[in-house]
């Protein structure tokens, strides 16, 4: 089979970023990226793209045009193509059975029931949108009894693995692309199709195919074994803290164990991101509904950890500030989940600032990506009350601006040009003792202390 045209359902983070470089190494197939949200479509065609990845904008910008179109007619270009990404969201349930750890479903479900509607001839759905195992089935399930006649579909797991800030890099050389298919003569036909797409610049070699649950499962479970090596490492920064030992030389000790390997290991005020702490949950939600509540608690540790690691950090920060940081500022570095995103999506920041402003802090923030409105927007999610954020909660332009006669400076995300801040600088700026809490140990510690600073950082101890 061979495929002429694409859409993908949903421009967002995966969605947008993978069809650019299906587009731009393959100009013969016409990739169309579809989403309801206007205003997403309308910035993917403007010269402010929604997502901040390094090295996007290039790609958007070789093939857009020419065979890569952002638009809202979602019926339209689903009933055209070939192949359809389905890169909704999956957020984590809010309500009803399985709140809290299953994911919710509905607009998969949603994409199928569309899917089925606007189809006819044969079509190949590929489930980008990490989701529970076996759903797969359900979405076929879903297409076969809504849909026409003359309407065939095979249905293809194919998890994205790109990491935010790298997603670029990511796409272009993958570690291996992984497709699921059911096994039979027209799933494997489905899978060679989309195997062959990314043939196109990827080596065969990398290119790993098995059947539609292992695939699917593989992804939740590279994102748990992933976050349990966050949670591992930050629980040993706990102890380094106690116990005077430092948690980068532990990492870097055990991290040339060519089987333990050195990535991963960085302690920090805890992970975030929008899919570690959801696959995990959607593991442990997996687990307990086939009866296997020991391997659901082993993997919950890894998320309650994570919560742990946050909330030591606030406590940490009242506990030096002589036991109250009321009406005291507090300067936060960095509220995006990582270095080089926009995304604040489960940012430990959010959990940070939050708690600081319960204790009737005055938090002022400096991200160089992400918006005030964003970061408002967030913490009221997480429940601070718009006049606390009215009366304590300031957005500035400048770790300088921050730094103003604040009590305490904590650095939340790891931006590179914190690693170059002028501390003589920030140190005469803030008040005394120039307490730093450093969630990211990324400043030189030993700097921080000649210059009269009283340093905190994330796994030193003494
Ligand atoms: C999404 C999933 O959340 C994640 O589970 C998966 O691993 C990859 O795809 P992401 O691209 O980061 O991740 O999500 P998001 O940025 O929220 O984008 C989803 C887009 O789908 C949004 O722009 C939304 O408007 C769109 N959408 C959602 C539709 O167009 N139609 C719908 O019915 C639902
Ligand atoms: C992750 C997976 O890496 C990717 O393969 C998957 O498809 C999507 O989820 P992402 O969430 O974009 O990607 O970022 P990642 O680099 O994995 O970082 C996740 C969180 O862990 C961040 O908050 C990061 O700061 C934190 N982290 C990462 C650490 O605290 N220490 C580390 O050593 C590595």
């Amino acid at each position: 089979m061979k495929i002429t045209s694409i859409c993908c359902l949903g421009a967002g983070y995966v969605g947008g970023p993978t069809m650019a470089m299906i587009a731009a190494k393959c100009p013969d197939i016409d990739v169309t990226v579809a989403d309801m949200n206007e205003a997403r479509i309308a910035a993917w065609n403007s010269d402010e793209l929604p997502v901040y990845e390094p090295g996007l904008d290039e790609v958007v910008a070789s093939a857009i045009g020419r065979n890569l179109h952002f638009t809202t007619e979602i019926r339209e270009s689903l009933a055209k193509a070939d192949l359809i990404f389905v890169s909704v969201g999956t957020p984590t349930k809010s309500y009803g059975i399985g709140a809290g750890r299953a994911a919710d479903l509905r607009y998969i479900e949603g994409a199928a029931r569309l899917i089925a509607e606007v189809s006819t001839g044969h079509k190949i759905i590929v489930e980008k949108s990490t989701i529970p195992v076996k759903t797969a089935s359900a979405i076929k399930t879903i297409l076969s009894a809504n849909s026409s006649e003359d309407a065939t579909f095979e249905v293809l797991s194919n998890p994205e693995f790109l990491a935010e800030g790298t997603a670029i890099e990511d796409l272009q050389e993958p570690d291996r692309i992984l497709i699921g298919g059911e096994i039979t003569v027209s799933g494997n036909a489905a899978v060679e199709a989309l195997a062959s797409i990314y043939s196109r610049w990827v080596p065969r070699e990398r290119i790993i195919t098995t059947n539609l649950w292992s695939s699917e499962l593989s992804k939740l479970v590279a994102n748990a074994f992933l976050a349990q090596r966050i949670s591992s490492i930050n629980s040993i920064s706990a102890l380094c803290e106690a116990t005077g030992a430092d948690v980068d030389e532990v990492a870097r000790a055990i991290g040339t164990d060519s089987r333990i390997g050195p990535k991963f290991l960085k302690a920090s005020v805890g992970f975030g991101g929008s899919c570690f702490q959801k696959d995990l949950l959607n593991l442990v939600y997996l687990c307990e509904s086939f009866g296997l509540p020991h391997v659901a608690e082993y993997w919950r540790q890894v998320v309650h950890l994570n919560d742990w690691q946050k909330t030591r950090f606030v406590e940490q920060i009242v506990r030096t500030l002589f036991n109250t940081v009321n009406g005291k500022r507090i300067a936060i570095l960095g509220f995006a989940f990582k270095k080089d995103t926009n995304d604040t999506r489960e940012s430990a920041a959010i959990q940070v600032c939050r708690d600081l402003l319960r204790e009737h802090a005055h938090v002022v923030v400096y991200d160089p990506q992400v918006s005030a409105e964003q970061m408002c927007s967030d913490l009221i999610a997480a429940g601070v009350s718009e006049a606390l954020l009215d009366s304590n909660f300031d957005v500035v332009d400048s770790p300088y601006t921050a730094a103003e006669h604040a009590h305490a400076l904590a650095t939340l995300t790891e931006w590179d040009e914190f690693r170059e801040l002028d501390l003589e600088q920030i140190h005469s700026l803030m008040l005394k003792p120039a307490f730093v809490f450093d969630g990211r140990a990324i400043l030189p510690l030993e700097k921080l202390k000649a210059l009269g600073f009283e340093p905190f950082m994330i796994g030193k101890g003494g």
